[in-house]
């Protein structure tokens, strides 16, 4: 093993050197990072590099997802998780398309009225701080149904540089100094001795993670019992009830990721493969994607009053149908197909003028006859074979619950709070759910997530997602509809401005700086309200695109400390 750490070493090397060298134009279009056959995508250097070096020893995308995934818990432990869930699509290179679930479940004890006070009112925070907000992680599950089903190198070839990572410290970032400013306060009111993180660390120093080091080590010898039975389980276990909370032993044993259909659709001559339920992302994007379809957007103007008035419109009616259809398929029935049939979506934009916003209180979900009944990570990565994969990875809030396991090294979610926990109140998001999304032990809490691939003309031609709660799912949408619509290169796709509309609260979110006061006024004229001072970021997308000679174009998104990788 030892053996490998100098090799991998020189492939860093390689790959800062292409990195650095690379200025690229096709076509007049000033591109991002374009590497000839493979790339990694995501929110950290370390972890971009890592992923790229398993795809130069040969490995393929579902190996480098596998060690990028844990590596992101080393590097960007914001948002990186082996206490926190996703999920992934992927397209392999004959086509086949489909995806994997590995979301948190709500604890056995979990209760339907569990964060509500005795007048039935929700009590502030504990869906979302502390060891009450948790559910029962997926990422390891996960990974090792991937490695089961497609992995080509071993397991312990994907986890080593990881703890290799670990043990040798990861330099923090300016921005990430400002981020564990802001959110120290919490880590002390939440744990009971002080954690690693809980320090006045700035940029240029170099944290080492020992402890998550020796978890990595554990996951690497005994596969997923490593993190879900023996010595790890019984830290998480005994730390959790120490401070509080109800995961049992039981709960971690019975955790199973699952493979799923995606949701698959096509807008004009691109085919869309994307995360189904639990996760919204998919149907969510297939009904903006439809309610678009019958306009010839690319000649309104890339972020001009007539395409984000309409994006806007479709974007309200598909977040009412989420807040009242969708949930975890395991525990509820989902009229997927006519969710997403072009007729349904179609008909609930009958109702849209180019006079006058419509007012969401104005909308519900739509009737379907028979119908019974601040942190998240993205990844994208394509290898030389043609495979790629697009993951989601999530604590859920920035740093999750807080709670950080300090013997095993690792931060748990708050997902949680991804639940309605009473019909109508707002979540962290603002987002609304109903009977759908009830608490119920051992169900997966409703998701935004959605990592997605895309085809032209049956061939690979994105990966791409973002972090960002809600926002997600229109960040992936304009995303692609600025590589598509409106031609740009994949990181100018990324880097353009961004806006967002979630039916409730009625407004529509635009990116600071990113939109003039003459567009503004005339979106206020027609009755939309608007947010720009507020807004927090809209999505941070990490995409990669397959340029028309083959090659691949990295977009890695400048509002964070993203980077694209690759050979
Ligand atoms: O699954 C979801 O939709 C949320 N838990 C995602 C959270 C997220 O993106 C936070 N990042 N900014």
């Amino acid at each position: 093993m030892k053996k490998l750490i100098p090799i991998i070493t020189l492939i860093f090397l390689f790959v800062q050197c292409k990195e650095n060298s690379t200025k690229n134009t096709q076509n007049n279009k000033i591109l991002g990072f374009v590497a000839d056959s493979a790339m990694v995508v995501s929110a950290r250097e370390e972890a971009s590099k890592i992923g790229v070096a398993i795809l130069q020893k040969g490995g393929n995308a579902f190996d480098a997802m596998v060690a990028t995934e844990l590596a992101l818990c080393v590097a960007y432990p914001f948002a990186g998780n082996i206490g926190g869930g996703g999920f992934m699509v992927y397209r392999t290179n004959d086509g086949k398309t489909g995806a994997l679930d590995y979301r948190e479940k709500a604890p056995l004890a979990a209760s339907k009225n569990m964060y509500l006070d005795e007048n039935g009112d929700v009590i502030k925070g504990k869906s979302t701080l502390g060891s009450m907000a948790i559910g029962i992680p997926g990422t390891v599950d996960g990974l090792f149904k991937v490695h089961e089903k497609f992995g080509t190198l071993p397991i312990s070839e994907l986890i080593q540089p990881v703890i290799d990572l670990a043990n040798k410290g990861v330099i923090v970032t300016k921005k990430q100094e400002d981020r564990l400013a802001k959110y120290r306060h919490f880590f002390s009111e939440v744990n009971d001795t002080q954690i690693i993180l809980d320090a006045e660390w700035k940029e240029g120093d170099t944290i080492k993670y020992l402890n998550l080091a020796k978890t990595l080590e554990r996951i690497r010898d005994n596969g997923r019992d490593g993190f879900y039975k023996g010595k790890t389980a019984e830290m998480l276990v005994n730390y959790v009830q120490k401070i509080g909370g109800i995961i049992t032993k039981k709960d971690l044993d019975n955790y199973e990721a699952k493979w799923r259909t995606p949701i698959e659709f096509t807008y004009k001559d691109l085919k869309i493969t994307s995360m189904s339920p639990p996760s919204s992302g998919g149907i969510c994007d297939a009904q903006i994607f439809k309610a678009l379809e019958p306009y010839d957007i690319s000649t309104y103007g890339h972020n001009s009053v007539k395409s984000i008035q309409l994006i806007a419109e479709a974007e309200r009616r598909a977040f009412a149908d989420r807040s009242f259809y969708l949930g975890d398929p395991d525990f509820v029935q989902i009229p997927i197909d006519t969710l997403i049939s072009a007729s349904y979506v179609q008909k609930r934009m009958e109702d849209f003028s180019w006079d006058k916003a419509t007012l969401s209180s104005s909308i519900s979900h739509g009737n379907i006859a028979g119908y019974e009944s601040d942190e998240t990570t993205h990844y994208s990565i394509i290898d030389s074979y043609g495979n790629a994969i697009s993951a989601t990875t999530t604590l859920n809030g920035a740093y999750g619950s807080k709670v950080y396991v300090s013997e095993g090294g690792f931060m748990l979610n708050n997902e949680m709070d991804d639940f309605s926990s009473k019909p109508g109140e707002p979540n962290m998001f603002g987002l609304i759910g109903a009977e759908a999304n009830s608490i119920e032990p051992g169900k997966r809490m409703l998701s935004s997530m959605t990592p997605t691939i895309v085809e032209k003309n049956n061939k690979l031609f994105m990966a791409v997602g973002s972090p960002g709660g809600s926002t997600i799912i229109t960040s992936v949408m304009q995303t692609i509809l600025n590589v598509y619509e409106f031609n740009f290169g994949m990181q100018e796709a990324v880097d353009a401005p961004r806006f967002h509309h979630q039916w409730l609260p009625d407004v529509v979110t635009l990116e600071p700086k990113g939109f003039d006061s003459i567009l503004v006024e005339k979106l206020k004229a027609k009755g939309y309200k608007i947010n720009q001072e507020n807004s927090r970021i809209l999505g941070k997308v990490d995409a990669i695109l397959v340029l028309p000679n083959g090659q691949l174009e990295g977009g890695a998104d400048y509002r964070g400390d993203d980077k694209a990788a690759g050979f």
